[in-house]
């Protein structure tokens, strides 16, 4: 057994949970009416109410000593200060230095980073008002219309996530594109809604070697430069955004139009640094400092608020519960607002790219379930899919509703209809339909006697489905700031608890190498044998029949 699970914190709460675990939150409701005052947190405009988990006070206070056990406030302070908390790799982990407000000092390896991080700021926003503003001129004098980033991952999904969430403050000449896949299909679809004389690209990527972007990204050169003509034109119409110099400029892009980021900053939790580009272009640059400020503000409310009234913390111990004493697998994220239809995709890369790991910081294997598998759609949409298996399957996957007040991008009779869907729902997944309500139903519909009988078991909803209840006042971009980092720092809890390394991902690169020696494999006419047997024939049949 590991440490964790030998450990006094870990051996209370499974005590505990076979203990509480047949408990039904509906009891837990009439036994405490003041439930969700208590078992609730505001904080950065944003309510989490958690109320509607099977938890009763001993089990929040068993999983604070959890926490503590892991040291958790000593870890969060480590992360703050720039200790080089990413072992693996040797760095610091510091996105929450690109958002520092306060500007106070954050030192890594002897040197203040908030100078440059405040210079490449500053680079960004000038460059933004000059395409906002239609001073950045195209190659034949015309302003910029369209954006395309270039780019995949952390290199992608927030900028994505982030531009489709806030579209009502995007600017209203402006079209943004987003091609990550190296389907030729997504660059082929976005070039053709693009003209070259008046298209920004721009290509972001941390490592700047990643295949697919670089393949995408020579695609779009040579569309342009078919019509451009000449290289002293890619100047106006290609930008980077890098931590590698030195490949940038062999793409031939000039290091002039390159934001820089750092090492420090993991792909994932890279939207607050330059890859932030395509959201300061599109929501220009104070709504970018707003997203910053919104982060910050929930940075400092993990920093500073006691662990029991700490919204991340809590979040990431509930969590840590279903996960690991009640084994659920799985985590819906499920937004009722049709602008972050893309923040299940972006957290899926946040969570399990960060948790997913099953070696410790010691390197020794873990005998406990870490990331869970993240999923989820807008909720509406999802209720008409995938919320029968939530409701009445066999597994138990734990839902967090995300809702806003106020959206500036809807119509009034619309969101109450979505609203009046998002409280029904997380009602309905805790206190189910009993089969005294079941039967009361089926007889006020005038079915009665073997009739009823036979319907009645597929009528009742057990209920007692955890969920946590998010509302944001508005979705606006400081509260998006907000509740992003509010998530980045779940998933850091997590990992503390778990003893993982929340900021290494070194099970995407087999594939990567593999993809590689293959790619060359495909080049050749020559069958493949250096593979298993299933992968050469595959390859081989594929290698036929696309010559014939
Ligand atoms: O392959 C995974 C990954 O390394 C992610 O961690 C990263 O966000 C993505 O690829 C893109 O990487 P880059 O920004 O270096 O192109």
């Amino acid at each position: 057994m590991s440490a964790l699970t030998e450990s006094p914190a870990w051996q209370a709460l499974g005590k505990h949970f076979q203990a509480i675990s047949g408990l039904h939150m509906r009891e837990l409701f009439a036994a405490d009416p003041g439930r969700s005052d208590v078992m609730s947190i505001e904080a950065c405009d944003i309510l989490l109410d958690y109320s509607k988990n099977r938890v009763t006070p001993t089990t929040l206070k068993l999983l604070i000593d959890l926490a503590l056990q892991a040291g958790l406030p000593d870890r969060i302070e480590a992360m703050f200060n720039g200790e080089k908390i990413n072992v693996t790799e040797n760095r610091a982990v510091l996105h929450t230095a690109l958002r520092n407000r306060a500007n106070t000092p954050v030192i890594v390896d002897g040197e203040d980073v908030m100078p440059k991080v405040n210079s490449v700021l500053e680079r960004m926003g000038n460059f933004c008002n000059a395409v906002r503003n239609g001073d950045w001129l195209g190659y034949t004098g015309q302003p910029i219309t369209d954006i395309v980033n270039i780019g995949i991952g952390g290199s992608d999904l927030g900028p994505l996530m982030v531009c489709e969430a806030l579209k009502a403050f995007g600017h209203p000449r402006l079209n943004m594109h987003f091609v990550s896949n190296v389907d030729g299909a997504q660059i082929v679809d976005t070039l053709r809604k693009c003209h070259t004389a008046t298209t920004l690209f721009v290509i972001e990527s941390k490592t700047f070697t990643t295949s697919e972007t670089l393949t995408n990204a020579h695609t779009a050169r040579d569309w342009f430069l078919r019509s451009a003509r000449y290289e002293s034109t890619i100047a106006k119409h290609f930008v980077a955004v890098s931590t590698n110099a030195k490949a940038v400029a062999e793409f031939g892009i000039d290091t002039n139009n390159m934001f820089e980021f750092w090492n420090w900053v993991g792909g994932r939790y890279s939207l607050w640094s330059a890859i932030g580009l395509p959201i300061a272009l599109y929501l220009g640059r104070q709504h970018f400092l707003d997203l910053l400020a919104g982060a910050h503000e929930m940075d400092q409310h993990f920093r500073h608020t006691p662990l029991e009234r700490n919204m991340p913390v809590m979040m990431a111990l509930l969590g840590i519960w279903y996960v690991n004493f009640f084994g659920a697998a799985s985590h819906v994220i499920t937004p009722y607002n049709q602008s972050l239809h893309r923040l299940p995709a972006y957290m899926q890369q946040l969570d399990m790219e960060s948790n997913g790991k099953s070696t410790d910081m010691n390197g020794h294997a873990v005998d406990y379930q870490t990331s869970p598998i993240i999923w989820g759609e807008t909720g509406i949409n999802g209720q008409h899919a995938y919320f029968q298996m939530l409701h009445q399957g066999t597994q138990l996957s734990p839902i967090d509703f995300i809702a806003s007040i106020e959206n500036p991008s809807t119509l009034p009779r619309h969101h109450t209809i979505l609203l009046a869907n998002f409280f029904a729902q997380a009602e309905a997944f805790m206190r189910g339909k009993t089969e005294a309500e079941a039967r009361g139903e089926l007889l006020a519909a005038g079915i009665e006697g073997e009739q009823a009988e036979r319907l009645l078991p597929h009528k009742i909803f057990g209920g007692n489905r955890p969920s946590n209840t998010l509302l944001l006042g508005q979705l606006d971009p400081t509260t998006l700031g907000a509740l992003i980092a509010l998530y980045e720092h779940k998933i850091f809890c997590q990992g503390v608890i778990w003893n993982v390394n929340s900021f290494d991902q070194w099970g995407v690169e087999l594939g990567k190498q593999l993809a590689k020696q293959i790619q060359a494999e495909l080049d050749i006419a020559a069958p493949t044998q250096s593979h298993d047997s299933s992968t050469n024939r595959l390859i081989n049949f594929y290698k036929q029949r696309a010559r014939n």
